[in-house]
């Protein structure tokens, strides 16, 4: 039987999704961000599938306005593994499809889902996952992938690089509580995409947001632990155009770098890049996990 989720199945789809995603690591604290920390969550659109009082299977879905589009993503889903091939993801996409149409969704994507997501795509070693969006009728669109930074390759020291910017006018500090309206304001007009990471990574105590300044002015950022609490997770960050190649990114990096080292993390994640180059020549960050995204039009 395919129903709607209950907070009472939030125990047994953490076992599934543990026993079923096996590249990953999915906690309570990162099941719980993902479900109801969505700031668009909507019950109606987490579907479990359920034999014998057991859940055999969870589709999440979820819509969002981006840029005046409003697109639909599939943002967690997996089937037991005894109980696969046997039509249980295609009955709760079908479900969820008839949904997204309805919601006046134009598109339907898998796990790139912007503001709070787990992964941005399909890790393309989950095969069947790869078949399943294929036979559903959606085609790989884009790649893209998360570095990694160890967190000994440096001491992330910037004191220097600080000392030089702030001779030219720029000061980078640690954001406050009371920067938070006016850099969210900056990031809305600049990066309004990464305004809910932001806000996120507000909560943390210390705030884990840098900002430079300019005459008192916010003009860029750098942020991490706004989405996927507790594995290292770097991002967003954004510089204003007009004040790019003068140094400001690489000591915003490396103060998020340096706190989340504090933290007690080995490794960073920088997720779903992005300008490679920079983040290897500044933090020695590799490629690691690929994912393809996949795009399904509902029109
Ligand atoms: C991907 C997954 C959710 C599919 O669930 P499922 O219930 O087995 O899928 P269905 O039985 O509804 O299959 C639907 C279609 O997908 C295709 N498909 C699914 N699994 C497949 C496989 N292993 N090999 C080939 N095709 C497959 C079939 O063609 C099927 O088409 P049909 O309905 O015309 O027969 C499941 O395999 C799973 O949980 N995998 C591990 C977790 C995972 O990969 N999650 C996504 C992480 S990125």
């Amino acid at each position: 039987m395919i129903r709607t989720y209950r907070d009472e199945d939030f125990g047994k789809v953490l076992e599934l999704l543990r026993g079923a995603l096996v590249l990953d690591t999915i906690t309570p604290g990162l099941l719980k961000e993902k479900l109801y920390e969505d700031p668009h969550f909507d019950r109606e659109m987490v579907l479990v599938s359920e034999k014998e009082g057991a859940v055999t299977g969870f589709m999440q879905g979820v819509t969002r306005d981006i840029r005046g589009e409003r697109i639909a993503y599939l943002k967690l889903m997996a089937v037991a593994p005894g109980n696969r091939k046997s039509g249980l993801a295609r009955q709760m996409f079908e479900r969820l499809e008839a949904m997204f149409r309805k919601a006046g969704a134009t598109k339907v994507r898998i796990f790139d889902v912007p503001l709070n997501y787990f992964q941005p795509g399909i890790d393309p070693r989950y095969t069947e996952a790869l078949c399943f969006a294929w036979r559903m009728g959606f085609e790989r669109f884009d790649d893209t992938t998360n570095l990694v930074v160890d967190l000994n390759f440096s001491d992330w020291e910037t004191s220097e690089k600080e000392l030089k910017l702030a001779g030219d006018g720029i000061h980078i500090r640690r954001a406050s509580e009371e920067d938070r309206v006016e850099l969210l304001r900056f990031i809305e007009d600049e990066f309004a995409l990464w305004r809910h990471e932001v806000a996120m990574a507000y909560r943390c105590d210390p705030v884990a947001v840098h900002i430079a300044e300019v005459n008192d002015t916010i003009r860029g950022f750098s942020a991490y632990n706004g989405n996927n609490v507790g594995t290292g997770w770097f991002g967003p960050m954004g510089t204003s155009s007009s004040l790019r190649g003068k140094g400001i990114g690489e000591v915003l990096l490396k103060r998020c770098l340096r706190d989340l080292k504090e933290e007690g993390n080995k490794m960073a994640i920088i997720p779903w890049v992005g300008p490679i180059p920079f983040y290897a020549h500044h933090a020695g960050a590799r490629v690691d996990r690929v994912f393809w995204r996949f795009e399904k039009p509902l029109r």
